[in-house]
């Protein structure tokens, strides 16, 4: 069974704030992105696969870098991103010959570094039964829609908060991201959905943060350790 691994890390990642692409920020000593390839490595050991990394091509050459000063040697493909996670996904596509003739594409956000190689297990399994598999995490919070100047409360037992790994059977992924681009498009699930096919979802992990603001970083430091 072969499977694709498409890393994405294409965004420039403003809303962390730092001087760093947030994908190489330093976890646990190391940049972040490298600790998501490696679970990924990890996870798909025995299966036919193929890793493929997606960045903003101003990114490339820090990233290789990188790969020598930290002895990085997990073979992967650098796929340049787009202006969209969207057109980024597909960049990531296109470059893969034949990636339709895959079995599964498991589309991740670079920078959900705490991915475990079990969550990925699961989603392969999910999807290879179901054709996709989308985890998911229950709403905590209490929640409310915003309407002009009003809002109104939501009954967050209906929510889900989405995660990735978002796996998919290959041929019917690389049918979706032919239809044009919509701007409801947030993630993979999204733009399956919209090409007639039908969401499975899966139960995620509460750890499997997505590095988005400094204070992620910092927890995703606390889960690592207690681990
Ligand atoms: O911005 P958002 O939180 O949706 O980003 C999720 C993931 O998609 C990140 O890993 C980010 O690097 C990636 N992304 C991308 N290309 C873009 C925007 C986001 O690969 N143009």
């Amino acid at each position: 069974m072969k499977t694709i691994a498409l890393i994405v890390a294409g965004g420039s990642g403003t809303r962390f704030g730092a001087s760093q692409p947030k994908q190489f920020l330093l976890l646990s000593g190391k940049p972040l992105l490298m600790r998501t390839i490696n679970v990924f490595e990890q996870a798909l050991k025995g299966y036919e696969n193929e890793i493929v990394v997606v960045l903003p091509l101003a990114q490339q050459q820090l990233w290789r870098d990188l790969c020598d000063r930290f002895q990085f040697e997990v073979p992967h493909r650098v796929v340049t991103g787009g202006v969209s996670r969207w057109q980024s996904v597909k960049n990531g596509i296109n470059a893969i010959a034949n990636a339709k003739d895959a079995d599964l594409i498991a589309v991740h956000d670079g920078v959900r570094p705490l991915v475990t190689p079990q969550l990925i297990r699961q989603t392969l399994a999910a999807a290879t039964e179901w054709g996709s598999a989308v985890p998911v995490v229950p709403i905590n919070d209490s929640m409310r829609c915003i309407e002009g100047d009003t809002s109104t409360i939501v009954d967050r037992s209906t929510l889900r908060a989405v995660q990735t790994p978002q796996v998919f059977k290959a041929s019917d992924l690389v049918a979706a991201y032919q239809n044009p681009y919509n701007p409801s498009f947030t993630d993979d699930a999204s733009v399956w959905e919209s090409d007639g096919q039908r969401v499975h979802l899966v139960e995620g992990e509460i750890t499997n943060l997505k590095i988005t603001r400094p204070i992620d970083l910092q927890l995703a430091e606390i889960i690592l350790r207690d681990a």
